[in-house]
């Protein structure tokens, strides 16, 4: 099946528009700023390439999965070879065991692991098990922080009347006296929500880096202090590093850090673009899970074969030796070029990285650390610079178009070559929007 056409992306959603919900198979394929999504018919590397073949300096990369960059070699040679063993799937292979040795290697959290199937699942079943292993139902989350569409994520601060209330329709608003909700880096607000819900909390989960948020790093010594209060209050500990595992580090925030959670997730990188998720931590916490223990999860396509193959093969790529130091190296450059561009043309732009990850926040000049500093997120400015980037062959994904930006990243396949490409389009981008 051929995925080119002769129409233009307008009428390729009008058209979608028909028979898929809101016309588009997830909603945040749409684009906010171009007012449809990117079609595409292909990912090449650090490339993506339209209906009509225009190529695309890709600074999305599949939400965030695609850290080796689009159609790796390794990544094809394993899916090929799980779809020459006949795509089964529900079976367990000796591959699966070989993947979680590795997990149990690399991140720290990790002495028993069980695969599923995306990010979100993860998150719900790392609750769980907080749940039955504490006895208790409350759990404290960061206001923004992202760990999926599931009802226990789908709530946010009313910051006004100081209450937590749904963030979508048909999430029960009494499910918001669960949630116990904090500013992310708030020493103080979340020392006073542990003083007043420590003994009756399940979990604490964070993005460690909170990426959904662009990009803002833990305040010194905040990490530190999650550990110790769930540790005194006898709460489960859970690091959602479905976007910032393999980014910094091979084993994450948690391997940079040096402060381990009992709980971790991982999707996205772990398998280059494959679905593939894993939950990983603690063997007492692990094995409450069926069949050792009483917590349920399964499923049809948990640990899916081409995805587990996929994610064997990703990791022995980022395994090789100075990859890290490597992407570390060439992002943080990238990223003071960029803010040295936005800086020359005057515009109110900062942009902030870890690894692979980067945010840029429009309107503002001076560090983000709180998501309050986030959400004054200038969006008509960045939608202008967005469009003229797109225009000059640049992808970047703006998640939506309200409070927060979103995130963007590199991958290994961004060579200097591709980002010296990258920052000459960025730069004339700046000069249009200056203009
Ligand atoms: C930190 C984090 N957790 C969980 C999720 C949910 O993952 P998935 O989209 O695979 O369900 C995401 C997705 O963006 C995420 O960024």
């Amino acid at each position: 099946m051929r995925a080119t056409t002769d129409l233009s992306a307008q009428e390729q959603f009008e058209r979608a528009g028909h028979v898929l919900a809101g016309g588009v198979s997830a909603s945040m394929r749409m684009n906010p700023y171009l007012g449809h999504p990117l079609y595409l018919s292909r990912g090449d590397g650090p490339y993506l390439f339209d209906l009509q073949g225009k190529r695309y300096i890709d600074f999305n990369l599949s939400n965030g999965a695609a850290i080796l960059g689009h159609n790796h070699p390794a990544v094809r040679t394993a899916v090929e070879q799980g779809v020459e063993a006949g795509i089964i799937a529900a079976a367990e292979m000796p591959y699966h065991a070989e993947l979680a040795t590795q997990l149990v290697e690399i991140i720290p959290a990790a002495e028993r692991v069980r695969f599923a199937t995306v990010g979100t699942e993860v998150t719900v079943l790392a609750l769980r098990i907080a749940r039955h292993a504490t006895g208790r139902v409350k759990y404290l989350k960061f206001d923004g922080h992202f760990h999926g569409l599931a009802e226990q994520w789908l709530y946010r601060r009313d910051t006004d009347a100081e209450t937590v209330v749904p963030s979508s329709g048909g999430v029960p608003d009494d499910g918001g006296a669960d949630v116990v909700m904090v500013p992310w880096n708030d020493t103080d607000a979340f020392e006073a929500a542990m003083r007043t819900h420590g003994d009756e909390l399940a979990a604490v989960i964070c993005e460690p880096i909170h990426f959904n948020a662009g990009c803002i790093p833990p305040a010194p010594g905040f990490l530190e202090l999650l550990r110790s209060e769930t540790t005194r209050h006898g709460v489960v500990l859970i690091f959602d590093e479905v976007l910032s595992g393999f980014r910094t580090a091979l084993g994450g925030v948690q391997a940079e850090t040096g402060i381990t959670p009992d709980l971790t997730t991982h999707a996205k990188a772990l398998a280059n673009g494959m679905p593939l998720a894993s939950l990983s931590g603690r063997r007492d916490l692990m094995e409450t899970l069926v069949p050792t223990g009483p917590v349920a999860h399964s499923g049809t396509y948990s640990g899916h074969l081409l995805s587990v193959l996929a994610a064997l093969a990703t990791i022995e790529e980022l395994r090789r030796p100075s990859v890290y130091d490597d992407l570390n190296a060439r992002s943080q450059r990238f990223y003071n070029q960029l803010q040295g561009i936005f800086d020359r043309h005057d515009l109110p732009v900062v942009v902030q990285g870890r690894g692979g990850r980067f945010g840029m926040y429009f309107g503002r000049r001076g560090a983000v650390t709180t998501v309050a500093d986030a959400a004054g997120h200038d969006h008509e400015l960045n939608a202008r610079f967005n469009r003229a980037c797109v225009e000059r062959g640049l992808y970047v994904h703006p998640y939506t178009r309200a409070g927060a930006p979103g995130h963007a990243g590199i991958s290994l396949a961004h060579t200097d070559a591709v980002l010296d490409d990258a920052l000459a389009i960025l730069d004339d981008a700046a000069s249009v929007v200056r203009a």
